[in-house]
């Protein structure tokens, strides 16, 4: 009893951070914060621009804004001013008919920033990822179900450890564009249009003992020898459901000698949900032999790769499986 009455006096003396006043910030709402986080979130559900803007416009103690959260408003342009001097730690902007985003219009949360979320914002066609340049705190990336084409180098962000870019349309990535993150932990291209991966396109410098590389439904049928460099040892690159039809030496082997016992490459051949028309076909044929009969357990760093004619687990082939057929190099 004694100890429910100091917990109650410590919260009615220091409170919870209290909102600012609801007329100043509508059409958006305030929640005071929590035990964990005592300051508010701001949220501004089905308006638009310019009210929002508004919003943000008038003045008001900002110093308390944890978070703010825009739903389903029609926002089209995110202007420069869009936040005023407003700022926030997590930004979520979802389903808000975005078009395009200024640069320069998240700079005076540079400070703080540590998640930004944008998704679903169909007509959204490009994001310029140098805008996030100085973002030093920045944590969590999310960019999902958009209409970008493209990934373009990202700058220097030694706190970015998720991102997620699933499920936009994503077709090319700028060579070397991740190797600024040296904290990277997860990195998510899943549900995109990547068909062919090129030099460099996934280089990485993040010093992560694992590391999450979500390439699955694509429709890749091609990667080079360079695609992936500096991987570490339990790096797990997930290529199921895309459209591999072989498993080339000079183009696996680099990539799987780099893989310790806990990192894997996984061919899984289910259908690509983003052309829902066939998924990893591996022809075992004498082109997949050296991986049979490769030393130092490196064909157990390919998980879920089955021979498309009889759905045989290509790991437990034994060694000696081809030597009739195939020859020997
Ligand atoms: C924005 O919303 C306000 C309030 O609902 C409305 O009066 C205004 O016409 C809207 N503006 C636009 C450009 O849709
Ligand atoms: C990353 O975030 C942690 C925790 O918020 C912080 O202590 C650290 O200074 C940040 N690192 C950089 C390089 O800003
Ligand atoms: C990552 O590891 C490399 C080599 O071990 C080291 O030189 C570098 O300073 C590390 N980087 C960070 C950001 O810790
Ligand atoms: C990739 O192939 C090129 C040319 O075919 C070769 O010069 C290079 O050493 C190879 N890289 C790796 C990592 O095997």
């Amino acid at each position: 009893m004694f100890r429910i009455t100091v917990i109650f006096a410590y919260l009615v003396t220091t409170g919870f951070t209290a909102c600012p006043d609801a007329i100043l910030l509508g059409p958006c709402k305030c929640t005071e914060g929590d035990i964990l986080d005592r300051r508010y979130t701001v949220t501004c559900r089905d308006a638009n621009a310019t009210t929002i803007k508004a919003a943000f416009a008038r003045e008001f103690d900002k110093s308390n804004l944890r978070t703010i959260e825009i739903w389903h408003s029609d926002i089209g342009s995110i202007t420069a001013d869009f936040f005023t001097d407003k700022t926030a730690d997590y930004l979520y902007l979802g389903n808000n008919e975005i078009t395009s985003i200024d640069f320069g219009v998240f700079d005076n949360m540079k400070a703080g920033l540590k998640t930004l979320e944008i998704y679903g914002s169909p007509a959204l066609s490009s994001f310029d990822f140098n805008l996030l340049e100085g973002f030093q705190q920045l944590n969590k990336l999310h960019l999902a179900f958009t209409s970008i084409t493209e990934v373009t180098s990202l700058p220097l962000l030694p706190n970015l450890s998720n991102i997620y870019l699933g499920y936009n349309l994503i077709s090319s990535i700028e060579p070397f564009a991740f190797e600024g993150l040296t904290d990277l932990s997860s990195l998510h291209l899943n549900g995109n249009k990547l068909s062919g991966l090129g030099d460099y396109w996934l280089s990485f410098t993040s010093n992560r003992s694992l590391i999450w590389v979500d390439l699955m439904n694509n429709q890749i049928e091609s990667i080079t020898n360079n695609t992936f460099t500096k991987i570490g040892t339990s790096y797990e690159i997930n290529l199921a459901r895309n459209k591999f039809t072989t498993i080339p030496e000079e183009i696996f082997y680099p990539i799987l000698e780099q893989l310790g016992i806990f990192g894997y490459v996984d061919l899984y051949p289910g259908v690509s949900s983003t052309d829902a028309l066939s998924g990893n076909e591996i022809v075992c044929d004498c082109n997949i032999a050296w991986l049979v009969r490769a030393e130092n357990s490196i064909g157990n760093r390919l998980q879920r790769s089955y021979c498309a004619h009889n759905s045989f687990p290509i790991s437990q082939m034994p060694a000696d499986f081809f030597d009739d057929v195939c020859p020997q190099n």
